[in-house]
């Protein structure tokens, strides 16, 4: 069928077989479907949903659009494990995560994506290392990933191609926030790297794509149900995006504090730690590594207090390409911003909220982000000492830190947090970190 004909029928709301949804796939794959036709594909998408059988049949297509990874004559001595996330501000779990599980006995093969829409990507995050490979052949990957026991890459020209190129136009044509797209999109890189479990970071609020709990609800039991179709054991929290998750935003700044993390160089955010701690006990969980979670959470503390977690983080990084000594030197090598400006609390009371999706369209702005897919990022900009919801502040103490690439970037991303941070007097009790889990 002709691409127009297809985006027609999704558009007048009809379910597509699953031979139209491999005609759809293989198309966006080929480039049989043009840019415009891609995104008025993912548009009518948005406007009109997926029933189940499409959504497996759309996810299976995606996951097809390239190579499938078998990880059986790998010798590889633990289960085969990831997470992902549905995309925040501030999320820099994965880096601490998918060392952490492999210091635990986890086999970690993390295929990441790039930021979109206003979530940062972890795959931008990993471009802040000099000289890291992020997208080696897979034979490299799979090399890395055994001796290292995970590898943090982005999607490979082989691995779910079609979720490569549709990622890209969901991000700059607001396409993004479809329960159908976002799960064929996590669900095929996932089942194309052979996992054999999978935690599902499903964040709610403000700062992610699913801001009311029933939504995010939602996605959540649509990724279990197609993981469960498909054979993919997932487990997912939902977790809460009502604000920045840690203090930072921005890629250099994220790093510095997911290695500050790691290395216990400065105190662990709270909310950071929860949420990171819990995710790795789902995932040895899952991975029979453990016979509970509690026991779990011990494991994955252990792996951090040991400095085992730091020890896999930084062979993971020379393994693909970045220095050796990327972990204590890392000062030399996340340059800063040339221009810091504070945000100053304008009176005296406690943080009531952010609109954190706001946090990161200001973090575009300094060019921190993508306005269209081709676009270079500012590694260096970005916010830092990001006050907490319920915290308490008094007027003219710094609520934040705008790292900007000049005097005017600063003062207007200053001007943004200002009104962003809001100050008022009421007690507030934030939302618990992790809101609700999610299983078969
Ligand atoms: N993460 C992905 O990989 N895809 C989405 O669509 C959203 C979050």
């Amino acid at each position: 069928m002709l691409p127009q004909e297809l985006i027609r029928k999704k558009r007048d709301g009809h379910a597509l077989t699953d031979d139209e949804l491999h005609e759809v796939v293989a198309g966006i794959v080929s480039g049989a479907f043009s840019e415009a036709q891609v995104s008025a594909f993912a548009m009518a998408v948005f406007f009109k949903g997926m029933t189940t059988a499409e959504r497996v049949a759309f996810t299976r297509a995606m996951t097809h659009s390239g190579r499938v990874l078998d990880w059986n004559d790998h010798a590889l001595g633990g289960p085969v494990l990831d997470k992902h996330s549905t995309g925040g501000v501030g999320d820099k779990v994965s880096l601490m995560l998918a060392p952490i599980v492999a210091s635990c006995g986890g086999v970690v093969p993390m295929i990441s994506g790039r930021g979109l829409g206003h979530t940062g990507g972890t795959l931008d995050k990993m471009g802040c290392i000099p000289g890291y490979n992020a997208t080696p052949d897979i034979e490299t990957f799979q090399r890395v990933v055994r001796e290292a026991g995970c590898a943090i890459i982005g999607q490979t020209a082989d691995l779910a191609p079609a979720d490569r190129r549709l990622y890209a136009v969901r991000d700059v044509t607001a396409t993004v926030e479809s329960i159908p797209l976002i799960a064929a999109s996590i669900l095929s890189k996932k089942l194309a790297a052979g996992l054999e479990g999978l935690a599902m970071d499903v964040k709610v609020g403000s700062g992610a794509f699913m801001e009311e709990i029933e939504d995010a609800r939602a996605l959540a039991e649509a990724l279990v149900s197609i993981g469960q179709g498909a054979g993919l054991p997932i487990t997912a929290l939902l977790t809460d995006m009502h604000q920045v998750l840690g203090t930072t935003a921005g890629h250099n700044l994220e790093m510095r504090e997911a290695l500050d993390y790691l290395t216990g160089a400065g105190p662990r955010d709270a909310r950071l730690h929860a949420i990171t701690i819990e995710l790795a006990a789902e995932m040895l969980l899952l991975g029979k590594l453990v016979p509970n979670l509690e026991e779990g959470r011990d494991e994955a503390q252990q792996a951090l207090d040991s400095g085992r977690a730091t020890e896999t983080f930084a062979r993971m990084v020379s393994a693909l390409g970045g220095p050796e000594d990327f972990v204590e030197k890392s000062s030399t090598y996340l340059k800063p911003a040339p221009v810091t400006k504070p945000v100053i609390a304008a009176r005296t009371g406690t943080m009531q909220s952010m609109n954190t999706r706001a946090i990161g369209v200001a973090l575009i702005d300094l060019g921190g982000g993508r306005r269209k897919t081709s676009d270079t990022l500012d590694l260096t900009v970005g916010f830092s000492q990001v006050a907490k919801v319920g915290q308490k502040v008094s007027r003219g103490d710094t609520i934040a830190l705008v790292h900007a690439a000049d005097e005017a970037g600063a003062t207007t991303a200053a001007a943004v947090l200002g009104r962003i941070l809001h100050i008022d007097d009421p007690e507030v009790t934030p939302p618990p970190a992790i809101c609700a889990r999610i299983t078969a």
